[in-house]
């Protein structure tokens, strides 16, 4: 996910491109770009790092005059972060750049039909395809950098939120979007127009927005803006919206807190996740980042996954789908403990250590230790170019975008989204699971996106409703069986560590082994349990908490009438393949965890004690 901005206007275009990268910095911090037309030349100015690294370099610069620019802040998922690969990126001959948010996915395939056409490529990202693809229809026609845009875009394939500057037209910007968000701004007083990959970055200039939708294309000038439809050119008359945020509100979208943002961002995040890596036709996974040989692969006896906290527990949901659908033993390892194990690796095992952050130290040190071992190591990663990444043979990212919460929600969901991806993959390389099989498994995931953004608002209304009744709980005990007892315990984790409840997520099978001498009516449970293969046990659990007169909350399948015997407080999951139930099962306990901290008081984005990434032993 990145940040984008651009003006043209009465004002000077570099402190209104700054300003707006600043609120629009947590969408993306690993490297900044800007670029303004002074004297028909396109000038740009490009830094690593944090955007104060940008404004260290622009200090420098005499004096801007310019009234048009485009701004970017990026957080990479093709090419390293570096001043190389930050955004804006230019054609063969500065005349034109461009800025973007998204993946193109044929990104391989067009950059080599136009390198062999003669264009210098001096970037490793994906979006650089975009400066030299309309730089190739302006060279057909140069009447028009709209046309030209619209021309270049039929070929390619992903998701984009893009803004395009050419000196032949010097008053003008292009914007397009396809499945990445891009607003426009209309400046009431003085006179100017906006485009940003979100709100925030247009509010200290107006509160006038248009929204624009998939597979349309803005002119952008000073006077105003005109919507076309990319496919046919025809103008959309656009609804003008008013934004009443305030702009503390803004950064998180109108959302209280960016946990609840990041929340509600993971459908969106899923998607990002397996864009470009399931082919629906095929019934083929694609994960060329891994970079293992097939015969590597084919080799392999063992898998080890090692993590800490919530990334743990989607490596021991993995277990279960990949000892399923593999066949190869499974070894899932808390990192602080691996590291300091006597280790049976060598090069017939492949070491997935997994980390939201890719800093995590234990999870690093295992890293390391596993690589000095001889084993292969791919990581799970959602931050390109942080240290395990740069470390391990491969990685494959998650797609889900800055996560600024302490506690782990779209990151988590889309681990596990990549850790399923990863069972198909190794699933169709071993040959071990029919093509039939895996098309089930694949239309299952695809269903996911969709089916969470019907679903989400729903939940977040039952979790305020339940969480009114068990705000005030000393204790919470989580209960799951199979692929559902990790997300028990990720339930009692996002409890505990941001409301601060004494929460413990157990094997529900366990409870006759001790725990079940807590239950009495101070002591809630709450039971995971949808129609499975272990319903019946899940079932026979909860009948043990009930005649403990323990206070009940039940998740399971909608449609399931036994449910309501057994408790008042039910929430009702949509029914899905058993093995995708953990990823949107999680998801209730994510809002439910938010509810009862923000009714508690509690500092739900920084939560304390914590930090986002725990870079110390
Ligand atoms: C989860 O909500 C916590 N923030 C924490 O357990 C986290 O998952 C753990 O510290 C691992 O972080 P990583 O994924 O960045 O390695």
């Amino acid at each position: 996910m990145c940040g984008i901005v651009g003006y043209v206007g009465s004002r000077c275009a570099v402190p209104v491109l700054l300003e707006g990268l600043k609120r629009l910095e947590y969408r993306g911090y690993d490297s900044a770009g800007l670029v303004y037309l002074e004297k028909g030349c396109l000038i740009k100015h490009r830094a690593q790092g944090k955007l104060a690294n940008l404004e260290a370099k622009l200090d420098r610069v005499r004096k801007f005059t310019s009234h048009i620019g485009l701004g970017h802040t990026r957080w990479a998922t093709h090419g390293s972060p570096s001043e190389l690969n930050a955004h804006p990126h230019s054609d063969c001959n500065g005349e034109l750049v461009v800025v973007h948010n998204g993946i193109i996915e044929n990104h391989h395939t067009l950059r080599e039909e136009l390198q062999a056409g003669g264009h210098v490529f001096r970037s490793e990202t994906d979006t650089e395809v975009l400066a030299h693809l309309i730089e190739e229809a302006l060279a057909g026609d140069r009447s028009s950098l709209t046309a030209a845009v619209r021309r270049a875009l039929k070929k390619v394939h992903g998701s984009y939120a893009m803004g395009v500057m050419w000196n032949g037209e010097p008053e003008l910007l292009v914007a397009a979007r396809w499945q990445s968000p891009l607003v426009l701004g209309l400046e009431e007083e003085g006179g100017g127009c906006l485009l940003a990959s979100d709100i925030p970055a247009l509010l200290p200039y107006t509160r006038q927005v248009i929204f624009l939708e998939d597979q349309e294309l803005a002119e952008v000038r000073a006077d105003g803006c005109t919507v076309r439809k990319l496919s046919s050119d025809r103008i959309v008359k656009k609804k003008i919206h008013t934004i009443d945020w305030s702009p503390t509100m803004a950064e998180k979208s109108g959302y209280a807190h960016f946990m609840l943002k990041e929340i509600f961002e993971q459908p969106q995040a899923i998607l990002s996740t397996f864009r470009g890596r399931v082919d629906l036709e095929t019934g083929q996974i694609s994960l060329p980042e891994m970079a293992l040989f097939d015969r590597e692969l084919k080799g392999l006896r063992r898998i080890v996954l090692v993590a800490c906290g919530s990334s743990w527990h989607a490596a021991l949901v993995a277990k279960y789908w990949l000892e399923r659908w593999v066949g190869i033993p499974v070894e899932v390892d808390i990192a602080s403990e691996f590291r300091y194990r006597h280790l049976l690796l060598d090069k017939k095992v492949l070491v997935v250590p997994i980390s939201q952050s890719g800093e995590t130290a234990d999870t690093l040190a295992g890293t390391r230790l596993a690589l000095k071992s001889g084993a292969r190591v791919v990581a799970i990663c959602n931050v390109l170019g942080s240290t395990i990444t740069r470390e391990a043979h491969g990685t494959i990212y998650t797609h889900a975008g800055p996560e600024i919460g302490v506690a782990s929600t779209k990151a988590f969901t889309c681990q596990l989204v990549a850790l399923f991806l990863l069972t198909l993959y190794l699933a169709q390389v071993r040959g071990v699971m029919t093509a039939q099989e895996r098309q089930t498994m694949i239309e299952s995931l695809v269903e996911l996106p969709a089916l969470l953004e019907q679903e989400l608002e729903n939940w977040q209304t039952e979790m305020a409703r339940l969480a009114e009744d068990f705000a005030k709980c000393r204790d919470f005990l989580f209960l799951g069986r199979g692929n559902n007892f990790p997300i028990a315990l990720e339930g009692a984790l996002k409890l505990k560590e941001i409301s601060y409840i004494h929460a413990e997520g157990y094997a529900a099978g366990e409870m006759k082994h001790g725990p079940i001498a807590l239950l009495d009516r101070d002591m809630p449970v709450l039971a995971l349990a949808p129609q499975n293969g272990v319903y019946e046990k899940m079932i026979a659990n909860v009948e043990e908490v009930k005649a403990r007169h323990a206070r009940l909350i039940l998740l399971g399948s909608r449609g399931d009438k036994n449910l309501a015997r057994l408790s008042r407080h039910v929430v009702y999951l949509p029914v899905v393949a058993p093995d995708i139930t953990p990823i949107v099962y999680a998801i209730p306990l994510q809002l439910l965890a938010y509810q009862m901290a923000r009714l508690r008081g509690c500092d739900v984005d920084q939560p304390r004690n914590l930090a986002k990434s725990v870079t110390v032993e």
